[in-house]
């Protein structure tokens, strides 16, 4: 059950998904996002990239499929308290997404969020990205999908993309299963193939070394996994 990544489609693979159960999927991801390493993982990340980032200078990223909008808040709180500059980019197809997002920028009185609707496989920037950070999107794409949109993105980040996904295994599936057991029938068929559709770090790493050869793929916490690709190895910035 766990040795190949599941090809099966979740609700939530629509553009035009059900809002109701979008919002109620969004929601299940923030508590996983919490308690699951979702942002802990972006926030080591950054740790590492930031270190003698100039405080005046602005750090630009961009984040694929935003969904709820709680990564990019809490990294904005996060960068705030040590005085980066950061500038969001959040793409995302789902209008609940961006809706969502939008209520809790204007909630937390943020600033530096800035929403496009856009497929990111069409989604073409007016200028470029320090980073791309895609938490929990990219398995709903297929490897040879991964391999596009990492040469997608060559074209317009300079720095780093980070894969923040989840990792299939058979303790993330029952963790799961059992905390989707309130939900309603669809967000728990979400978010159990969603484990399926997780990455093995070995298998990630085999993906992305053919973008980078030196790209880095390590667990993050219980469940995650945590792609590194570099785009900057060849004398960039
Ligand atoms: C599982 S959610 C993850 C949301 C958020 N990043 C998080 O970690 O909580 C995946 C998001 O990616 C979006 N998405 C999937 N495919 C996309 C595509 N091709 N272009 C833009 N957004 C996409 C979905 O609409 C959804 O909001």
């Amino acid at each position: 059950m766990f040795e190949e990544r599941a090809r099966g489609l979740e609700f939530l693979d629509a553009p035009d998904s059900d809002p109701h159960l979008t919002e109620e999927g969004y929601r299940f991801m923030k508590l996983v996002n919490r308690i699951g390493g979702g942002t802990p993982a972006v926030r080591e990340f950054l740790t590492a990239e930031l270190g003698d980032h100039p405080r005046d200078r602005p750090v630009r990223i961009l984040d694929i499929g935003v969904g709820g909008g709680d990564i990019p808040l809490s990294i904005m709180r996060w960068a705030r308290r040590r005085g980066y500059r950061v500038e969001f980019t959040c793409v995302d197809f789902n209008d609940k997404a961006l809706e969502m997002t939008q209520s809790a920028i204007d909630r937390s009185g943020g600033e530096g969020i800035k929403l496009v609707q856009a497929d990111i496989f069409q989604y073409q920037p007016v200028g470029d990205f320090d980073y791309a950070i895609g938490s929990m999107v990219f398995h709903h794409f297929t490897n040879d999908e991964i391999h596009r949109l990492v040469a997608h993105l060559c074209g317009f980040v300079r720095r780093a993309l980070l894969i923040n996904d989840l990792h299939r295994n058979l303790l993330n599936y029952l963790i799961c299963s059992i905390l989707v057991i309130p939900l309603d029938r669809e967000i728990r068929h979400d978010a159990r193939l969603s484990i399926r559709r997780g990455f093995k770090p070995t298998e990630l790493r085999t993906i992305l070394q053919e973008h980078d050869p030196a790209a880095v793929v390590t667990r993050s916490w219980f469940s995650r996994v945590a792609g590194v690709v570099r785009f900057d190895r060849k004398g960039g910035e």
